[in-house]
């Protein structure tokens, strides 16, 4: 296990996935119900985009900092909000004045979008990951860290008592079976909790992508994609996808509309698709 996240934080990967979290998260909290979240694959909580491991790839440069001084006038909500969650994890550190510092991953975005009696569990195999993510939430008792396979997380923890659950699964990708791993994982979960919201993020590079998309078929399901247009470094990514499984309502008209924004905003020639899965079977709604 090599993969550190902290090399790729605040990347245009990080900002279709958090984007959209941020959005789930906020519609899925909108019924007067209790939510049980799950990230099954945490990284650390929070990273330094001027630490050493982000500069080295100055890959947030390309992501985040880009978006994040962009003028307000014209940028879809569901954009101003995640970039509002960003600030507000960033000012924890200081004044929040000068540029975009301290970035939050994802477990950091999921606690702020909680209400007191939702439940998360957030999962983390790497020692030293483990070990950051659990001094991010010391003392927080609305977040439960265990240095755990998220995979084996999926069977021990679906379906949750509260029946209405968000499932983040965003692996590293570095072992060459993550795909078949991660498909199998993932109607593992959705036979145990059918009516679970899943976002799954994957990485484009060859047929494997289409593939994974392949297996999702019988489920309710909108993929959104961001492509760079420009050549990269042989290696690098350039191209992510995240698989949503039972997006709620409202959802997918709002990220087909900041899409193509955050697309022109990110520049390089990125471009964004969003599928909806209309040939696909639709599955019950969550209560
Ligand atoms: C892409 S990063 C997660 C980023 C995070 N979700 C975010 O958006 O801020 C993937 C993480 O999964 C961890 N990891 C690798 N294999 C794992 C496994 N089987 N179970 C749980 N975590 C794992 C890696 O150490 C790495 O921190």
């Amino acid at each position: 296990m090599n993969y550190r996240h902290g090399y790729h934080a605040g990347n245009f990967a990080d900002v279709l996935k958090h984007v959209a979290l941020v959005e789930l998260l906020r519609l899925l909290t909108a019924k007067d119900k209790k939510l049980f979240v799950l990230d099954s694959h945490a990284g650390a909580g929070g990273y330094d985009l001027a630490g050493d491991e982000a500069r080295r790839t100055g890959e947030a440069d390309a992501g985040v900092l880009r978006l994040a001084p962009a003028d307000r006038a014209g940028m879809p909500a569901v954009v101003g909000r995640y970039l509002a969650a960003v600030a507000a994890y960033d000012q924890k550190f200081g004044t929040g004045r000068g540029p975009l510092r301290h970035y939050p991953g994802s477990p950091r975005l999921i606690r702020a979008g909680l209400r007191v009696g939702d439940r998360f569990v957030a999962c983390e195999l790497h020692p030293a990951a483990a070990l950051a993510l659990k001094r991010e939430f010391a003392g927080d008792r609305a977040v439960e860290v265990r240095q755990a396979d998220g995979y084996q997380a999926l069977k021990a923890l679906l379906p949750p008592r509260e029946r209405r659950g968000l499932v983040l699964i965003d692996p590293p990708f570095e072992a060459t079976d993550e795909f078949e791993r991660l498909a199998r994982s993932v109607q593992q979960a959705l036979r145990r909790f059918a009516t679970g919201c899943y976002v799954v993020w994957y990485p484009v590079k060859d047929a494997a992508a289409d593939e994974f998309i392949a297996t999702l078929a019988s489920t309710k399901l909108l993929t959104l994609e961001l492509r760079l247009g420009e050549p990269v470094e042989p290696g690098k990514l350039a191209a992510c996808g995240l698989a949503v499984i039972n997006p709620p309502w409202r959802f997918e008209e709002a990220m087909r509309d900041a899409l193509p924004w955050i697309a022109q905003r990110l520049g390089r020639g990125v471009s964004a698709t969003v599928r909806d899965g209309r040939a696909n079977v639709p599955a019950p709604a969550q209560e």
